[in-house]
């Protein structure tokens, strides 16, 4: 399937391109009392509606949306303030929305069956949680997502910081891609058998902020933040910005040591978020396309940064860099106790088992892995559905796959024994990435989703500081729901 190329740059096309069209903002209202937390309150509708996704004469798209916007509204808060969020769904099914990355308390996570009875058609549900750390968040439905995401349901979340980083702009970029027919309709094919056994739903057209972008109006000399959040069900993105060198300053919304991506390149598996601190150094009336190049021989330019005609300033502003850290307790991998998450199935899953079971068998500290992994390959029959450690989930899941003692610190030694690349998720915590392939990371990223790479050993340590049950899952929306997902107690 091919990628719809922008069209071509043309003056009309730039001003009426995502530059201009910045994604509504929902005002809450604000009021509180003195020393209390200041409550913003706030609404959302899901409901099915119509968004132009392409670019005219091409027709508007149906779609299921958030207060009839894709993406949803931005919803924009401090830092310590209290969100309020009254849910109406429109929908002719049952939804339920989760706050991706916010540490709330369970009951507020918007798990269906888990944290709360999922929303009727026609029924309202109020979300009330406090906004812990600051960052780059997003919302979604975590009922059917595969479906409800993947027809448009999402929006993003940004918590200011009390004293947020010096920028001349603080811009986000909510990334999608669509499977559309020639129609402009979203194709209804949803949980394929096919997308579930491999990359999952990967899509044919990719969207900025809910439109095939175009191009980006920006001035030599101008700093940006640039949030950019992964709505995708199944893509994950690899950006290249030419001779741009944005640094990332925070992952998941937490800070990290400001640092240029591996390989030039940013990263971003459905799910995550990286916030970038982007210099543009481009000459006045210059043009610089952003290529998205992680599926080797099907890179495409996503949207050109185009300079305009008068510059900002002549060199970068040399303004501080790194941002506060949020409140998280520092796990003590010292003492922390150690549970093994193994990845399998998929198409080509057996093949990768056996290799990996063989080459762990010569490694001498592989041996625990290597028989469990032996004994696993016994229960599994044949390819084509997930499992986490040897149990395939159906149905809402509802049995912890772990307990974690409260307050303690973990480390989830996790093997994805695949074929695949996985972006896996735990929900009420960020978790510190502290190894892969047994080396320590550069940056130990707080994360809430960590890509892994097809035979990949990734270590994330954290404080089980948030009482409940959480779900952690493949944010492939079709590998969560074909059964890559389990729940971990916090007790
Ligand atoms: Cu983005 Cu289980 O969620
Ligand atoms: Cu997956």
């Amino acid at each position: 399937m091919s990628i719809f190329l922008p069209p071509t740059l043309t003056r009309r096309n730039l001003l009426a391109g995502m530059a201009g069209a910045a994604a509504a903002t929902l005002l809450p209202v604000r009021h509180g009392l003195a020393g209390a937390p200041v409550v913003r309150d706030l609404a959302l509708r899901a409901a099915p509606g119509r968004s132009a996704l392409l670019p005219a004469p091409r027709g508007r798209t149906p779609v299921w949306s958030y207060n009839d916007a894709v993406p949803g509204p931005e919803i924009r808060v401090r830092q310590g303030e209290r969100l309020r969020i009254a849910v109406e769904n429109g929908l002719d099914e049952e939804t339920t929305v989760h706050w991706h990355g916010v540490r709330t308390p369970n009951a507020m996570d918007g798990v269906p069956h888990l944290t709360q009875p999922p929303i009727a058609p026609g029924e309202t549900f109020r979300y009330e949680f406090d906004a812990v750390d600051a960052g780059t968040f997003w919302y979604h439905p975590h009922q059917r997502s595969f479906e409800q995401v993947g027809r448009g349901l999402y929006g993003p979340l940004i918590v200011e910081e009390a004293e947020p980083l010096r920028v001349d702009r603080d811009v986000t970029w909510v990334l999608d891609d669509w499977r559309l027919g020639e129609d402009a309709a979203i194709a209804g094919d949803f949980g394929g058998r096919h997308d579930m056994m491999h990359a999952g739903r990967i899509g044919n057209v990719v969207t900025i902020n809910g439109r095939v972008a175009t191009g980006f109006a920006v001035r030599r000399g101008e700093r940006i933040r640039l949030r950019l959040i992964n709505a995708a069900n199944a893509r994950i993105f690899a950006l290249d910005f030419a001779d741009h060198a944005p640094l990332v300053v925070a992952l998941d919304g937490q800070p990290v040591t400001p640092h240029r991506p591996a390989g030039g390149r940013v990263v971003l598996g459905p799910a995550m978020r990286a916030d970038l601190v982007l210099d543009c150094t481009g000459r006045v009336d210059s043009r610089a396309m952003v290529v998205d190049r992680f599926y080797e021989g099907l890179e495409y330019g996503l949207v050109e940064l185009a300079y305009g005609a008068e510059p900002l300033r002549d060199a970068p502003p040399d303004w501080p860099l790194e941002l506060a850290a949020n409140p998280l307790a520092e796990p003590d991998i010292g003492a922390a106790t150690r549970h093994e998450v193994l990845f399998t199935g998929g198409m080509m899953g057996r093949m990768v088992m056996d290799e990996m079971a063989g080459s762990l068998g010569r490694d001498a500290s592989g041996g625990g892995m290597m028989g469990r992994m032996r004994s696993m390959m016994g229960m599994m029959h044949g390819d084509g559905i997930w499992l986490i450690n040897g149990v395939a989930a159906k149905g809402p899941v509802l049995e912890p796959m772990l307990t974690l003692k409260r307050g303690r610190s973990h480390v989830l030694a996790m093997t994805n024994a695949t074929a695949w690349p996985h972006p896996i998720h735990l929900h009420g915590h960020s978790f510190r990435v502290v190894s892969r392939n047994g080396d320590p990371t550069p940056y130990r990223e707080w994360q809430d989703t960590v890509l892994m790479a097809p035979r990949e050993t990734v270590e994330i340590a954290l404080v089980a500081d948030n009482p409940g049950d959480w779900m952690f899952h493949c944010h492939i929306l079709e590998h969560q729901m074909s059964g890559m997902m389990g729940v971990i107690r916090v007790a």
